[in-house]
């Protein structure tokens, strides 16, 4: 079984983007936003008066159970039927929230995406993954579930924070990483223009792509993708997502790499090189983290057979190995090395 998914459209003005959504003349579309891209992406260009429009606070803690029962409710008192086509215009925090609510209201709208971060352009809008967060455990409620378009313009960047440019920029390494050493190493060099990702967001997308069409539903190849993931949401759960997501998926790009070297999978001569690369994108981190709260999300972790950690693993760039089982006192080992405190 496949995901019917079109490959993203990208437009190079806000009037290009807009002139293809009515030319797809969309019976009825409800707009999704958090405040902050109600403000910034979707009043200066959408016609606000216009459309109709949701708009949940910002925020990932906000990608819950509250909000998603809000959606659903604000659309039914709205009369939403079928026909109607949710537009999520937003970060990743809103394509999986409103892509979750797409999913299950009257059992399945049609919905596109229309990512206004760096995140939501590389990763989040496409592939079909949508969830919301469960007590302090990420996205561990959702289904597969494809927009049918996603549309992107990187005009949004502009408005986007320095610190979510740089958590996007985290998932385009990551990208890199698994597939194309030679342009992780001229990325990681040229690191300054941030909000102009031109052809390494086009390269980390393509890529994505590929290994999407391949496997849909993360049997077994789309698991490489999780690379920097199992350590990165726990570091994230953790911050009470105060550190951003990509931050957060940095950080666990490089404790997975000292747990790969403890694995004997890679060289820590490799290892030093790669996390140095990471660390041009966050020079600074200052967390403090319980082992003892870092291991027991990680413990909840989607990716686990049987109680036992597993995780993907990178040998070296272009070379991930998953569904690893790693031993729990390595973990802790690694933790205590990057910082955690307590038992
Ligand atoms: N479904 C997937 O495959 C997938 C992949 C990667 C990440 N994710 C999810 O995506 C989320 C992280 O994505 P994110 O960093 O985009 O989070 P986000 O949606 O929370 O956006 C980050 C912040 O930027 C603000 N913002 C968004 N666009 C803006 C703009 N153009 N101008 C000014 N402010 C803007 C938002 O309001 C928010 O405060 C996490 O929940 C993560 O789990 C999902």
């Amino acid at each position: 079984m496949s995901i019917p998914t079109l490959s993203p459209l990208f437009f190079s003005t806000s009037e290009d983007l807009l002139h293809h959504i009515k030319s797809l003349q969309i019976p009825r579309s409800v707009y999704i936003c958090d405040n902050q891209t109600q403000e910034h992406c979707f009043a200066p260009f959408f016609s606000p008066a216009q459309q109709e429009v949701l708009v949940v606070h910002h925020g990932d803690e906000h990608k819950s159970f509250e909000y998603l029962e809000w959606i659903c409710k604000q659309l039914l008192l709205q009369s939403c039927g079928k026909e109607t086509v949710l537009m999520n215009l937003g970060g990743g925090m809103v394509t999986d929230l409103g892509g979750f609510a797409a999913a299950v209201y009257k059992r399945g709208l049609s919905y596109m995406n229309i990512p206004t971060t760096l995140i939501g352009m590389a990763d989040a809008a496409y592939g079909g993954k949508t969830a919301i967060n469960c007590a302090g455990v990420k996205n561990s409620v959702g289904v597969f579930h494809p927009p049918s378009q996603v549309l992107i313009w990187d005009g949004f960047l502009q408005t986007l924070p320095e610190d979510h440019l740089r958590s996007g920029w985290a998932e385009i390494l990551k990208m890199l990483l698994l597939f194309d050493a030679k342009l992780f190493h001229e990325c990681t060099d040229t690191l300054t223009n941030l909000n102009n990702p031109g052809r390494f967001l086009r390269k980390a997308l393509e890529l994505k792509e590929r290994v999407v069409q391949q496997d849909p539903y993360e049997q077994h190849y789309r698991k490489m993708l999780n690379y920097g993931h199992s350590i990165g949401h726990a570091i994230e759960s953790c911050s009470g997502y105060h550190m951003s997501h990509g931050q957060a998926i940095c950080l666990g790009m490089q404790w997975e790499n000292h747990i790969s070297v403890k694995c004997g999978l890679m060289t820590a001569e490799r290892c030093r090189y790669i996390n140095g690369r990471l660390q041009l994108l966050f020079p600074e981190v200052k967390h403090q983290w319980e082992l003892h709260s870092l291991m027991s999300a990680l413990k909840n972790d989607k990716k686990n057979q049987r109680g036992a950690l597993q995780m993907t693993l990178l040998r070296d760039v272009g070379m991930a190995e998953i569904a690893i089982s790693v031993e729990e006192s390595i973990v802790k080992e690694v933790c205590i090395q990057m910082g955690a405190s307590g038992e």
